[in-house]
């Protein structure tokens, strides 16, 4: 049973106030994660790939090992406010979508702000109708996050673009949209999948340059390939899409979330633990391996089982890590990395220009105990023998990940405010580090006003 404690008291020790009844996740660091859990869906592949179910023009599309995040919930929702028919089931991991009907209402705008990926609704949307009118998305708060490239991606299939009241207003030409050469000065992930999206319905060929090989692309095109689409080159910087004139339902299984599974090998040197990830993407988690491995930590591969293991974090060498674009180390896991060098020796540095803010972390970890400079788009970490836990606030999903990880590492309690940012992205994070052996619940009030711990 959850225990339960009495609200009536005040946090003293934050530096901006926050209630203690407010939702928060508290660590007690120090326990080395120890055991096996089952890697969640791709977040990231699995919006686009719900975004993608609105091609489908006849039968329903089934998508399988969705992770049960609210970022899903709230895509869902907007899908369902459009006029498809969408429905979740088995635990939230099954969503069947019918988006036969082919004339959807506008995506309403306090839900389409919530997320990013609300974003890769713009493609399907102009290649279903011809139209498409969508709300300036939301997302995490880590840099600008322009979107000329999705402009560039569709005005390339013919159509044209504008921002009104706030708003992506693209339509296609009256004939519909028509196959052309689309060169992406920088490999966006949504960008390739709004132009692979929109292409797939579009008459003729269209080529896309310099595209993104994130395996969440490779999601993308594989599912409209399932749908009966043709494109080559998903996986590769240079995708071909051959238009065709319908695509019809399928059933189709989400990759596993390398992020979430990355974030967790992390965790588990961080602690100097030993744990096993199963059902876990090797070749996708390379980048983070080979470098976790590189500062003496150790990996092995059994299929789909992943295991990581390290002997105390102060035992291993530093190193340098360089976001960049897959098959880079991956921006995504670059904060998470960072609260381990907080406690490796010697001085490392990390490199991420990918976005301009992606450093909410910084100051907290520097609470933490953290030796931490950042100069421009590089952090420069000092390693220091112990962090102290304190309170923390997630200021986006990956900085509050980061925050995980140093409070697991941490010794004392943290606790973390703001987790609705964690809950966007990690499936029952407490639930599934306690199943790792770590001390890590997830406080909520009740309406008794009782704080509930789960
Ligand atoms: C996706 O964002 C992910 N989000 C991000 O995950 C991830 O960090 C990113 O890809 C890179 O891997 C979703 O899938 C919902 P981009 P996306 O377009 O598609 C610039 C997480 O924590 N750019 O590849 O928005 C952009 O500003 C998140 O799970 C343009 O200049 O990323 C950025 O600097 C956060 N013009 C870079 O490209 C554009 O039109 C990469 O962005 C589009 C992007």
């Amino acid at each position: 049973m959850s225990p339960s404690v009495s609200t009536n008291t005040q946090t003293s020790n934050l530096q901006t106030s926050v209630a203690i009844n407010e939702p928060h996740i508290v660590i007690e660091g120090g326990y080395p994660l120890s055991g096996s859990i089952q890697v969640a869906g791709s977040k990231n592949a699995a919006l686009a790939l719900i975004a993608g179910t609105l091609l489908a023009t006849s039968g329903v599309t089934v998508l399988h090992n969705l992770p049960n995040i609210t970022d899903i919930a709230d895509l869902v929702a907007i899908l369902n406010s459009m006029g498809a028919i969408a429905e979740l089931s088995q635990g939230n991991a099954t969503l069947t979508v019918d988006a036969s009907e082919g004339r959807f209402n506008e995506p309403p705008p306090h839900l389409v702000s919530r997320m990013r990926g609300s974003l890769q609704l713009l493609g399907p949307l102009l290649a279903r109708q011809g139209i498409v009118r969508l709300a300036m998305p939301g997302g995490c708060n880590i840099g600008a996050r322009a979107v000329d490239l999705h402009e560039k991606g569709l005005r390339g299939l013919g159509a044209t673009w504008t921002i009104d009241a706030g708003c992506f207003f693209a339509e296609a030409p009256f004939d519909g949209l028509v196959g052309g050469a689309v060169y992406l000065d920088k490999p966006s992930v949504g960008a390739t999948m709004n132009t692979m999206m929109a292409a797939s319905l579009a008459t003729g060929v269209t080529t896309i340059e310099n595209a993104a090989q994130e395996p969440d692309v490779v999601d993308l095109a594989n599912l409209i390939v399932a749908m009966g689409g043709l494109i080559e080159g998903q996986g590769t910087s240079r995708i071909t899409v051959t238009g065709v004139e319908s695509l019809h339902g399928c059933e189709f299984n989400v990759s596993p979330d390398r992020i979430e599974a990355g974030t967790y090998a992390i965790a588990a040197v961080a602690t100097g633990g030993d744990i096993t990830l199963i059902g876990a993407d090797f070749n996708a988690l390379s980048p983070v391996l080979s470098k976790l491995t590189d500062m003496g930590a150790h990996v092995a591969q059994d299929g789909n089982h992943v295991r990581v293991w390290s002997g105390p974090v102060q035992t291993l060498t530093g190193t340098s890590i360089v976001a960049s674009p897959h098959p880079g180390f991956p921006t995504d896991l670059q904060q998470p990395f960072t609260s381990l060098l907080t406690l490796v020796h010697g001085t490392n540095t990390i490199h991420d220009s990918v976005y301009e803010g992606r450093f909410g972390h910084i100051p907290y970890l520097t609470k933490m105990g953290a030796n931490i400079k950042v100069e421009g788009s590089v952090t420069i970490v000092s390693g220091v023998s112990t962090l102290s836990g304190a309170d923390v606030k997630a200021t986006d999903l990956r900085a509050g990940a980061a925050l995980v990880v140093a409070g697991l590492a941490a010794n004392g309690q943290t606790r973390i405010f703001d987790v609705h940012h964690i809950e966007r992205g990690y499936q029952e994070l407490c639930q599934r580090l306690r199943q790792l052996g770590a001390r890590c619940w997830h406080v909520n009030v009740s309406d008794t006003d009782m704080l509930v711990m789960e």
